[in-house]
This record gives C-alpha cells, sequence and structure tokens, in this order.
C-alpha cells in the first residue's frame, strides 16, 4: 500500500532528535505552560513574522478563539468559503454569528475575491480566508476590501505552513490567522495542537487569558475563558520538526512538479501555482470527471487515496437546520471531481512513478 502519508518515516529520519526533546520535558517534569511552549511561540512567529503566537489545543480552537476574541458573535455575519474542512466555519456558528459563504476560484480553490464585495452585509464583521491544501488565497484584494469597509481578516493557514503571498509568509497577512498542528499537517504535533498568530498586543494579551480560563495570573480570572493549550510535550515536538519544515516543504513542491510532468498528457487536471504564490502542497488534489472510478482503481492498486473535502460545507446534515439558501456552483462541482493522491516528503522517486503509471493504466480502464 501507498499511503497518503506515512508518519513512521518521519519519525526515522528524526528518531534521536525527537526522543531527546521528549526525554528533556520529562525529566523537567513540567507539562503545561511552560519553557518549551514560550520558545515555540517565539521559534514559529520568527518563522511566519509576526509578533505573537498563542499556543493552544487545536487548529478548531485557534479558529473559534480567533473570533471570539474579536467580539464576534450573535447577529454578526462572517465570510468564508465552503470548500474547506469544517472547523472553519464551525468557529462561526459556535460564536453564534452567521456564516456567509461565497464560491471558489476554480484553480486555486481558495476564495474567490469577485464575489467578496457582494456578499457583505452591514452586519458583516470579518472574512476568513482558507489557504486551502496549501495555495494561498489572494490576499491583497481580500484585504483591500476588509479595509475600506472596516472588516478584520482571519486567515485559516491550518493546511499552509511557509506558503508565501507575495514573498510574505502566510499566516503573517490578516489581522490575526489561525495554524493547525494535527499530525499529518506539513507542521504536524504527535497529538492535537494549534496556533493563533497576530502583530495586535492587546488581541494577544486577550488570547493568551482566554486559552488559560480567562486567567492573567494564578487563580485569578477576568472573564470566563476555556482550557486550551499546546502542552509541553507537544511544543518540544513543534520545535524539533519546525526546522525541519522548509526542507520538507522543498520535498513535496519537488514531487508536485514531478507528478505534474508524469500526468502532463492525460486528462487530469493538476494543481497550479499562480505567480504571486509558493505551493507548499499539503495535499495534492487532482481533477477527473470519472474521480469514482478513478479513486476505486487507484485503491484496488494498494494507491491510498481521499476526497478533500466529499461534501460542502453548506450541504453537511450539520449545517441543514440553518438553511443555508446558497448556490456555490464552482464548490459543488469540484467536489464531485478531485481526489487526494498520496503526498508528502517521504515519498520515494519510485513511489511517485507508481502513482503516476497506476493513474495512466486507469484512466485507460476507465
Ligand atoms: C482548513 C482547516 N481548518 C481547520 C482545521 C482544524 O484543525 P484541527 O484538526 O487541529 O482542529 C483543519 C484541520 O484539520 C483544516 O484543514
Amino acid at each position: 500500500m501507498i499511503p497518503l502519508v506515512d508518519l513512521k518515516r518521519e519519525y526515522r529520519e528524526i528518531k534521536e532528535e525527537i526522543d531527546l526533546a521528549i526525554g528533556r520535558v520529562l525529566e523537567r517534569g513540567w507539562f503545561i505552560l511552560g519553557e518549551e511552549l514560550v520558545a515555540f511561540e517565539r521559534e514559529f512567529g520568527k518563522y511566519i513574522g509576526t509578533k505573537h503566537v498563542i499556543g493552544v489545543n487545536s487548529g478548531s480552537d485557534a479558529l473559534y478563539l480567533a473570533v471570539k476574541a474579536l467580539g464576534i458573535g450573535k447577529g454578526d455575519e462572517v465570510i468564508t468559503v465552503s470548500h474547506t474542512f469544517i472547523s472553519t466555519v464551525d468557529a462561526i456558528t459556535r460564536n453564534g454569528a452567521r456564516p456567509v459563504f461565497v464560491d471558489i476560484d476554480p484553480e486555486t480553490y481558495t476564495m474567490d475575491v469577485s464575489q467578496l464585495e457582494n456578499a457583505i452585509t452591514e452586519r458583516t464583521k470579518a472574512i476568513i480566508p482558507v489557504h486551502i491544501y496549501g495555495h494561498p488565497a489572494d490576499m491583497a484584494p481580500i484585504m483591500e476590501i476588509a479595509n475600506d469597509y472596516g472588516l478584520y481578516v482571519i486567515e485559516d493557514a491550518s493546511q499552509a505552513h511557509g506558503a508565501e503571498y507575495k514573498g510574505k509568509k502566510v499566516g503573517s497577512i490578516g489581522h490575526v490567522s489561525c495554524f493547525s498542528f494535527y499530525p499529518t499537517k506539513n507542521l504536524g504535533a504527535y497529538g492535537d495542537a494549534g496556533a493563533i498568530a497576530t502583530n495586535d498586543d492587546e488581541l494577544a494579551d486577550k488570547l493568551r487569558m482566554m486559552r488559560n480560563y480567562g486567567s492573567p495570573r494564578k487563580y485569578y480570572h477576568e472573564f470566563v475563558g476555556v482550557n486550551s493549550r499546546l502542552d509541553e510535550i507537544q511544543a518540544a515536538v513543534l520545535r524539533v520538526k519546525l526546522k525541519y519544515l522548509d526542507k520538507w516543504n522543498q520535498r513535496r513542491r519537488k514531487i508536485a512538479q514531478v507528478y505534474k510532468e508524469l500526468l502532463r498528457d492525460t486528462d487530469v487536471i493538476t494543481p497550479i501555482e499562480k505567480e504571486w504564490a509558493k505551493h507548499v502542497y499539503h495535499l495534492y488534489v487532482i481533477q477527473h470527471g470519472k474521480r469514482d472510478e478513478l479513486e476505486k482503481c487507484l485503491l484496488s492498486k494498494g494507491i491510498h487515496v481521499q476526497i478533500h473535502y466529499p461534501v460542502p460545507v453548506h450541504l453537511q446534515p450539520a449545517y441543514t437546520k440553518l438553511g443555508f439558501n446558497v448556490k456555490l456552483p464552482i464548490t459543488e462541482r469540484v467536489s464531485q471531481r478531485i481526489l487526494s493522491i498520496p503526498m508528502s516528503p517521504w515519498l520515494s522517486e519510485e513511489e511517485v512513478e507508481y502513482v503516476a503509471e497506476a493513474i495512466r493504466g486507469c484512466l485507460v480502464a476507465t
């Protein structure tokens, strides 16, 4: 079986450093809000180029807390996309606000910025673009519109650690940005973890308290917060892996190039990279009209493929009660055509060739 991603291979590459890092935390005997977290927050902030990073329990919590910290709630609207993992939208609804969906660009799968202004009402408070699959959303027009209308921009950078928009790291462009360190992400912990990044001092202070029961110091509580801290073991793991992120992203980019070349003269649509973008290929997503047949055929050849995502968020049963009366033709069309094929820095050249060859074979057979 060729896996979509194989984290055992990752561990083997950095085993010595990881074991030492985890051992260091165990020897220290301090597991929550300690020096590993402080160091990771500083190092990750330096990497993406923001003044503050606040480590939390997951990407979902990062989004939920970012929306909450901006004071967005009941009666407010937040514009986002439906072609995303459900957490992006949950962050809005769990705060009592209403998501307003715009469609996506058919080439990059990110927010179609030409639809943004039409979606703005007097209740709109924020925009959440998603850098899906590792390709940045078109941030300049998003920031321009947000500034014109006095809206916040919350970047969902959960799939795009190290990706760049016009030479700037994603996560450093909006007012606040959110990252997931779910284990399979380009920068992943060995458990759940996430972070929020911002240049806003006041917002950072508030978020630091929010993740820790609204507490500025032990047993004093300014408001009702939550328990959402990035623990010391995960912070130590992330510090090791952060050193490898650029190298691993480079390998992903090389594999993407090989896939593109090997699938060149087929009717499979391969991912594009806009001239203003540095794609980090969290997922390598192809498109084909006979997606379901292709999926079945590849699985039968021992190639692990998946669909990210088969049902757009506005059509999920979880959200039928909100009655989204919205047509998102591109989002709905691509959800029928997309397929994620194996992608990780640990795929061998032979495996990449085998996958591409298998796709060619399946296309002839379907
Ligand atoms: C785009 C996007 N947003 C949010 C999340 C949620 O992150 P987590 O799984 O860490 O809660 C994920 C990943 O799972 C994601 O891919």
